[in-house]
């Protein structure tokens, strides 16, 4: 029909933008997947989170990876960058408000790319993938205690 498809673009941590045509139903992570587009950081680094942090080990155990969808890792996390579309996606899960809360860079329109999936209203939505490979050290970043 006519909208089997929708437009999602990506805009990379470089800033360059990736225009993809995603299938309904589909999750953005698996479409960012099936476009060889990488949401996931890099591994992060475990001896420190377990340093700052005592976050619990299923998390850090997951961290590395992405969890295919599972709600377990906050690693597909993506940035919807206008507010009109992020107002159109579902509220959040508390499970995912949970792991968001353990992602880097997290920001107003902050989503997990897996719980995205998408619909014939978010045609033309922009996902911008968060330059979140800092590590602690590096940035000086500490986590909010759990
Ligand atoms: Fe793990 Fe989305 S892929 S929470």
């Amino acid at each position: 029909g006519l909208f089997s498809k929708i437009s999602v673009t990506f805009v990379s941590k470089d800033g360059e933008e990736i225009p993809i045509q995603v299938p309904v139903g589909m999750s953005m992570l698996e479409a960012a997947h099936q476009n060889d587009i990488e949401l996931e950081g890099k591994a992060y680094d475990l001896s420190l989170i377990h340093y700052f942090c005592s976050v619990p080990w299923t998390y850090l155990l997951s961290s590395s990876r992405a969890c295919e969808g599972s709600l377990a890792c906050s690693t597909c996390h993506v940035i919807v960058t206008d507010t009109e579309y992020y107002n159109k996606l579902e509220d959040p899960s508390d499970e995912e408000n949970d792991m968001l809360d353990l992602a880097f860079a997290l920001t107003e329109t902050s989503r997990l790319g897996c719980q995205i999936i998408a619909r014939p209203e978010l045609d033309g939505i922009r996902l911008a993938i968060p330059a979140a490979t800092r590590n602690f050290a590096v940035d000086g970043y500490v986590p909010k205690p759990h």
